[in-house]
């Protein structure tokens, strides 16, 4: 049985990796940060006591990107085949008010996992989670040859961290790739981030509980992919024969603005009279225009997106309706029933973080 450690195991895409590897009949591991409330919403469903023997294949380790000792006593202790490093204070606009916090996490954490890799000795595969925010502001679309142009201290450290994992490949060996990508989105996207708080703020003015929407800039243009699928690629990324970067997106880009109309249309109602402008969500730097161009993932790994954007859409508003106990149009339901047979379940999906 392969052992995978997964660093951010509670977040967005650790939770759906978990699925995925579990699928595949992998045994995972999960590093969690101890808190004083428990952070394990999106991996509850899963979990098994292991005092319950043989079917809890899912075990979750304390520990934390800042803390060195932490990552090495679990990797000696795991002996993990393949490494998912998905942990990171990953909101840009946070990252400007918490610079100094986001690059020791989301940049210095990174080298913290590989060297503990490297002076263990460990023979294991290795995956970074690097972010289509690193070109920043460089022209789309966006390929493995686009320079780098980073905007804020998050893409800063995370362009750190990609160029570090690149150098513990080529100076030791260690079989280390990065994914390079673009946002992603799902009914268990954090609620802070662009596309989840406008399905979650439209369900909630369906249901009352809210009157306005207040947004920073709707113009800013994203290429806005499924988060199932992009989990699938860091595990075919680490089954490859050779280590590699890659660059995941839809090959389409689509501003604020059009997610606010879509996701407002889809239950008939109209953006503008919902959403307000506040200056406190404007960043102070922007990545205006972000476009992958997918062509190597195509080639290479045979990938190619099955969700685009306006089904996404669809998915999540169905999931933020639901949660609220309306009437659900489930078109998104439709769709993924149509297009995945597989690891992951429509009633899996729904995961209210507020509970
Ligand atoms: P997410 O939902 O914000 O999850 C982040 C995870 O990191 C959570 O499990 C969080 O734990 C954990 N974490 C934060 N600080 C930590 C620390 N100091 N030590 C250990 N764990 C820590 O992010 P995501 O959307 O799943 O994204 C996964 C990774 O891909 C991130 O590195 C992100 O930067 C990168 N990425 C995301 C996208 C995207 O569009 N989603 C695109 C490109 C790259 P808690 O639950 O305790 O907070
Ligand atoms: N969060 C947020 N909240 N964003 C807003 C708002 C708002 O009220 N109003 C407008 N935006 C704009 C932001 O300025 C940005 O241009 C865009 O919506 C998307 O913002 P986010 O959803 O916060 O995502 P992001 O693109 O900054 O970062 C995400 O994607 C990266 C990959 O490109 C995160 O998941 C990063 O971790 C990831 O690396």
């Amino acid at each position: 049985m392969k052992k995978a450690l997964i660093t951010g195991i509670s977040g967005q895409d650790g939770s759906y990796l978990t699925e995925l590897l579990l699928s595949k009949g992998y045994q995972v591991h999960g590093m969690i940060r101890r808190s004083s409330t428990f952070n394990t919403g999106r991996i509850d469903h899963i979990y098994r006591d292991p005092h319950n023997g043989k079917k809890a294949r899912m075990r979750l380790h304390y520990g934390d990107l800042a803390s060195s000792d932490s990552l090495q006593n679990m990797i000696s202790e795991v002996e993990p085949d393949e490494i998912y490093n998905l942990a990171a204070q990953s909101h840009v606009r946070v990252s400007f008010d918490m610079p100094e916090y986001t690059g020791d996490v989301t940049g210095l954490g990174t080298l913290r996992l590989l060297e503990a890799v490297r002076r263990i000795g460990a023979d294991v595969r290795f995956y970074q989670a690097s972010t289509s925010e690193m070109f920043g502001d460089a022209l789309p679309p966006q390929s493995e040859m686009t320079p780098f142009a980073p905007q804020s201290p998050y893409a800063a450290a995370k362009t750190y961290a990609h160029w570090v994992t690149k150098n513990y490949r080529d100076g030791y060996g260690i079989f280390a790739c990065s994914g390079i990508l673009f946002n992603h989105e799902s009914p268990r996207r954090g609620e802070t981030f662009v596309t989840r708080k406008i399905t979650r703020a439209v369900a909630a003015i369906l249901a009352g509980k809210q009157t306005h929407l207040y947004m920073g800039n709707l113009d800013a243009k994203r290429d806005w992919g499924y988060a199932p699928e992009y989990v699938e690629v860091m595990w075919r990324l680490l089954q490859h024969d050779e280590p590699m970067d890659i660059v995941i997106g839809t090959g389409e880009s689509y501003s604020v603005r059009e997610f606010l109309e879509e996701a407002f249309g889809y239950v008939a109602l109209d953006y503008r009279d919902y959403v307000k402008i506040d200056k406190h969500y404007f960043r102070p730097t922007e990545v205006d225009y972000l476009l992958a161009d997918p062509g190597k993932a195509r080639t290479v790994l045979g990938w190619e997106p099955k969700i685009r954007f306006h089904d996404l859409v669809r998915i999540m508003m169905d999931a933020d309706l639901e949660l609220q106990g309306l009437d659900v149009p489930g078109e998104g339901k439709r769709l993924l029933a149509e297009r995945f047979d597989g690891w992951h379940r429509w009633e899996d999906q729904v995961v209210s973080m507020d509970k």
